[in-house]
């Protein structure tokens, strides 16, 4: 009780100091998949329900990561993409600021196997390879769905968008092809850094996280198999006028 009257004391007696909370700071996190998974995880969506045991994804790390070796970071791959495959990685990224919003500067380097003058079943190997980042307040949750034609699974929580386009929870920024690259899809290069700032912001929850995710939204019939090697992402506060027009 004489705590709480001398707290509300103090409280009174210093009110500049609790008037106006700090402005939000940046906030950082540097991934190198190549040593660490990092606390990224897999993530698939829009597939027929047998295609998931075809699914192929691990962490392969090295003590001393090198740009030579190309086949190290977190690996997924996905076979026959149901025209439309969404595999990627996803983590839950906290120590935000409660309820703020922030927009997310996106520092990508990853390897895959395509060039960019490829051809395949229903578009280039590299080239229809979309690749696309976001992210959401709550965790992007991947159901079961009956349909006509039989068993889907797709986000229930969470807008990719389709193929190309964006959804509202991601943006296509770019695609894996390999410039230069052999079209076998047997040798892995590094897809040129992928650098972009996705103006549409994600709020944090009230205990001060979210969820960041990248990914590929294929348009190539066939196996697909990137490797995520250091993703860095700079958390910048944004203010409401920017979550209502973002562009
Ligand atoms: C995947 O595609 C290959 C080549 O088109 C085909 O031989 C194979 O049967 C397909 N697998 C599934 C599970 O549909
Ligand atoms: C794929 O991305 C590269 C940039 O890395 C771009 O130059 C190229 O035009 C893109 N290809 C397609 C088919 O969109
Ligand atoms: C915040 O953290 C608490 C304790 O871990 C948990 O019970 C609660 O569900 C969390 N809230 C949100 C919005 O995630
Ligand atoms: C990606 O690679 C480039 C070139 O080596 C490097 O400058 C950049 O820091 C790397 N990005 C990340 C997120 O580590």
């Amino acid at each position: 009780m004489q705590f709480k009257a001398l707290a509300l004391l103090l409280v009174a007696a210093a009110p500049a100091v609790f008037a106006a909370p700090a402005p939000a700071a940046n906030v950082k996190i540097n991934s190198d998949l190549r040593v660490n998974p990092d606390g990224w995880t897999p993530i698939y969506a829009d597939y027929i329900g047998h295609m998931k045991s075809r699914f192929v994804n691990k962490p392969v790390t090295v003590a001393q990561a090198s740009q030579a070796n190309t086949k190290t970071g977190y690996y997924i791959e996905g076979n026959n993409n149901s025209d439309d495959l969404f595999m990627g990685i996803m983590r839950q990224v906290t120590g935000l600021v409660p309820n703020q919003l922030y927009k997310m500067d996106w520092n990508i380097n990853m390897t895959s196997p395509f060039g960019d003058n490829c051809f395949g079943v229903g578009g280039s190997p590299g080239g229809s390879n979309y690749v696309k980042i976001g992210g959401a307040t709550n965790k992007p949750n991947v159901g079961q769905k009956r349909t006509a034609s039989g068993d889907f699974w797709t986000f229930t929580n969470f807008d990719h968008g389709h193929q190309a386009d964006d959804g509202k929870d991601m943006s296509t920024v770019s695609n894996i092809s390999v410039p230069g690259a052999e079209c076998e899809g047997t040798e892995y290069g590094l897809v040129p850094t992928i650098l972009d700032l996705r103006r549409r912001p994600v709020k944090a929850d009230a205990n001060g996280s979210l969820w960041a995710v990248i990914g590929i939204d294929s348009g190539f019939e066939g196996v697909t198999g990137v490797y995520y090697q250091q993703i860095a992402i700079e958390f910048i506060p944004a203010t409401a006028e920017e979550a209502e027009f973002p562009f």
